[in-house]
């Protein structure tokens, strides 16, 4: 029944949210912004901007546009620091055999990552070639949860979105996935991810179809 599976990247394939989570406690640090994981929760899937503006929506100072900018800058500088030293080995555990699953499975693969980094991020990991789409996140007017970017992956791979089915770590990424009519598949705590149709701790309990995941009452 379904034609494409469209992952996130960030938290989902390798474990860059870690590293986005790093560059942004510093720049907290520096803004004197309490920061912590449960606050870096809220931001996961969102925007480089719209993440700086929850952050500094939490100072009693004011910033201007140019100020925003240049932190915005700051901490993407230490972001792609955190990520140069990447390697294949930082395919977190069950990403590879997803990625044959699906391709075995006659699936188109898309990926949806309103990251700006998300190309270099794949080619350290050595795995663009097995994507029939990205997503490029600079061509995107508005980010998680709105559905756009998951629309966008499935009318690039020619797709029709109820035959698709994505696959997030992050609250406003299955938000964006369901606003967009398809079946998602939520990687992390069901609790957290509570809007997912199913819910799996890690890769390598994904299984295609994704209904044969069994923790909730799924379509056929
Ligand atoms: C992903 C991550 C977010 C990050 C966003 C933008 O969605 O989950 O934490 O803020 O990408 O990433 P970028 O690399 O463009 O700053
Ligand atoms: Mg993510």
């Amino acid at each position: 029944r379904y034609q494409a599976v469209i992952f996130d990247l960030d938290g989902v394939i390798t474990d860059t949210a870690r590293y986005h989570y790093l560059a942004w406690q510093r720049l907290a640090d520096t803004q004197g912004v309490h920061f912590d994981e449960a606050f870096n929760e809220h931001l996961k899937g969102i925007d480089r901007m719209g993440s700086l503006e929850l952050i500094l929506a939490a100072s009693p100072r004011r910033y201007t546009d140019a100020e925003k900018l240049a932190l915005a800058t700051e901490k993407n500088e230490h972001y792609k620091e955190l990520i140069a030293t990447m390697t294949p080995a930082d395919l977190l555990p069950g990403a590879t055999a997803a990625l044959d699953a699906a391709r075995a499975a006659g699936l188109k693969i898309g990926l949806a990552s309103v990251s700006r980094n998300a190309f270099t991020v794949l080619d350290r990991l050595g795995i663009t070639h097995r994507f029939d789409y990205v997503v490029d996140a600079g061509t995107i007017a508005r980010g998680k949860p709105d559905p756009e970017i998951f629309l966008k992956a499935a009318r690039e791979l020619g797709v029709v979105p109820g035959d698709c089915f994505g696959v997030e770590d992050a609250v406003a990424g299955v938000a964006s996935i369901k606003a967009a009519g398809m079946f998602a598949v939520g990687v992390g705590d069901p609790r957290v991810l509570a809007a997912a149709d199913v819910v799996i701790p890690d890769l390598t309990a994904f299984r295609i179809p994704c209904t044969a995941i069994t923790n909730k009452t799924t379509i056929t």
